[in-house]
C-alpha cells in the first residue's frame, strides 16, 4: 500500500535539513512556511536573512533534497524568501486554494479600507520594461489560478495599451447594468475588464495623469465583479503613475514581477520590485519568461536571451522564485490569437509551466496572509 503524502511527512524529512546557523533543524527554528501539497507536488519557502538570500542556495537544495525522498513526492519546488517573516507556520495550514474558497474569505476584504467589494484578493503582475510578457503572464495565470477552483478576475490596467481583448479574443461592449455598473466581459471561465473593450484598440490614447488614476478607479470599483477569490491585474509597463496609483488605492494582496533572463531586463525588474517593496505591497516572486527555446523541429534547447538569470536575481534580491516560461512558438500563436494556452493545450510545457508558476504564487500568497500587512504608504519625494 502507498503512504499517503501529507504536510507532517514533508515537516518530518525538513526536520533533517539544519538552518543557516547549523545548530537547529529549519522546522524547529520556525522558518519553514505553510507547506501546500498539489498533486504530489510540494511548495514551500525557507526564511532566510536578507542579507545572505545569496548564499543559502545549498540549504535551499538540501531541503529540496530531503523532501525529494518523501515517499509520493513527484517534485519539489522550495524558495528562499526574506522579506517577511514565514506565515502559517510549521504547515499547520491548509491545501492550496483552501484560504481563497473559506467561506467569507470575500466577504473579510470588504471592510478594508479602499478594498474592491467582494474581492478577495488583488495580485499585480508588472515588470519594469515592456515586452516581457506581462500580459501573456497575467491571462495564463488566472486561467491556471481558476483550475484550482477558484473564482477569478482580470483586470488590464494598461491604458494606454489594452491587450485583452486580443489575448482572450474578446469583442464587443461589456453591458450597463443597474447602479451604473459596468458588467465584466467573461472568456474561458474569467471575468475581465479591459479599457479595449470601451475604446478602439488601434486608436492611440492620449491620457493625462488624473485621467489615468480615474480610468483606473473606475475599472475597479465600477465593474460589477461580483465575489471573486482573486483579481489579476495586468499592470502598463514601467514604475510611474498608474502603478503607484494602484498600490495607493487598492490593497494588493501582493506582485507578481516578470522579467526576462537578460541583464537590461532584470535592471527594470529590480525597479519594478523596488516600487512595490516602497508602498509596502509584498512581492510574491519573479518569473522569468521566454526562458529557453526549444526548437519545434530539431528539439534543440537554446538560450536565446540567456538562462537562470531571474532565478539568480530573485535568490540575490531574497524573492521567491516563482518558474521559468519557455519560449515557444504556441505560447506566440496562442496569445495573439486569443486562445491562451493554459485553456487550449493544457499539455504543452507552456501551460504546465504556468500551471506550477500559479501554484506557486498561491503558495506565497497563502504565506503572505498569515503575516500582518500595514496599509500602503505613499512617500512623495518633494
Ligand atoms: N513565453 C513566450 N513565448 C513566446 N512568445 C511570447 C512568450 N511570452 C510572450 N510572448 C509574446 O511576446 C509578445 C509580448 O508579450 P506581452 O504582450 O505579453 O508582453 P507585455 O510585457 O505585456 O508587453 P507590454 O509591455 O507592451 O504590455 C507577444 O507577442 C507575446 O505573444
Ligand atoms: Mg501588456
Amino acid at each position: 500500500m502507498t503512504e499517503l503524502l501529507t504536510k507532517e511527512r514533508v515537516l518530518d524529512a525538513l526536520k533533517h535539513v539544519k538552518g543557516p546557523d547549523l545548530r537547529d533543524d529549519i522546522v524547529a527554528q520556525g522558518l519553514v512556511s505553510e507547506i501546500v501539497i498539489h498533486k504530489g507536488k510540494v511548495y514551500f519557502a525557507i526564511q532566510v536573512d536578507p542579507a545572505r538570500a545569496g548564499e543559502l542556495e545549498a540549504l535551499r537544495q538540501a531541503a529540496e533534497k530531503a523532501v525529494a525522498s518523501v515517499p509520493g513526492v513527484e517534485a519539489v519546488a522550495v524558495t528562499l524568501t526574506a522579506d517577511r517573516a514565514p506565515g502559517g507556520g510549521n504547515g499547520s495550514g491548509q491545501e492550496a486554494g483552501s484560504p481563497f474558497t473559506r467561506p467569507g474569505a470575500a466577504r473579510d476584504a470588504r471592510h478594508r479600507p479602499g478594498g474592491v467589494p467582494g474581492v478577495a484578493n488583488i495580485i499585480a503582475v508588472a515588470s519594469g520594461k515592456g515586452g516581457v510578457g506581462k500580459s501573456t503572464t497575467a491571462v495564463n495565470l488566472a486561467l491556471a489560478l481558476k483550475d484550482h477552483g477558484l473564482r477569478i478576475g482580470i483586470l488590464d490596467a494598461d491604458i494606454y495599451g489594452p491587450s485583452m481583448p486580443r489575448l482572450l479574443g474578446l469583442k464587443g461592449q461589456p453591458q450597463q447594468i443597474s447602479g451604473n455598473k459596468l458588467a465584466p466581459m467573461e472568456a474561458y471561465g474569467l471575468k475581465v475588464m479591459s479599457m479595449g473593450f470601451l475604446v478602439d484598440e488601434e486608436t492611440p490614447m492620449i491620457w493625462r495623469g488624473p485621467m489615468v488614476m480615474s480610468a483606473l478607479s473606475q475599472m475597479l470599483k465600477d465593474v460589477a465583479w461580483g465575489e471573486l477569490d482573486v483579481l489579476v491585474v495586468d499592470m502598463p509597463p514601467g514604475t510611474g503613475d498608474a502603478q503607484l496609483t494602484m498600490a495607493q488605492q487598492v490593497p494588493l494582496a501582493g506582485a507578481v514581477i516578470v522579467s526576462t533572463p537578460q541583464d537590461l531586463a532584470l535592471v527594470d525588474a529590480r525597479k519594478g520590485l523596488n516600487m512595490f517593496r516602497k508602498v509596502n505591497v509584498p512581492v510574491l516572486g519573479l518569473v522569468e519568461n521566454m526562458s529557453t527555446f526549444v526548437c519545434p523541429h530539431c528539439g534543440q534547447p537554446s538560450n536565446i536571451f540567456g538562462h537562470g538569470g531571474a532565478r539568480a536575481e530573485a535568490a540575490r534580491l531574497g524573492v521567491p522564485f516563482l518558474g521559468e516560461v519557455p519560449l515557444t512558438l504556441a505560447i506566440r500563436e496562442t496569445s495573439d490569437e486569443g486562445r491562451p494556452v493554459v485553456a487550449t493545450d493544457p499539455s504543452s510545457a507552456g501551460a504546465a509551466a504556468f500551471r506550477e508558476i500559479a501554484a506557486r504564487a498561491l503558495a506565497e500568497l497563502e504565506r503572505s496572509k498569515g503575516a500582518a500587512r500595514q496599509a500602503p504608504k505613499i512617500v512623495v519625494e518633494s
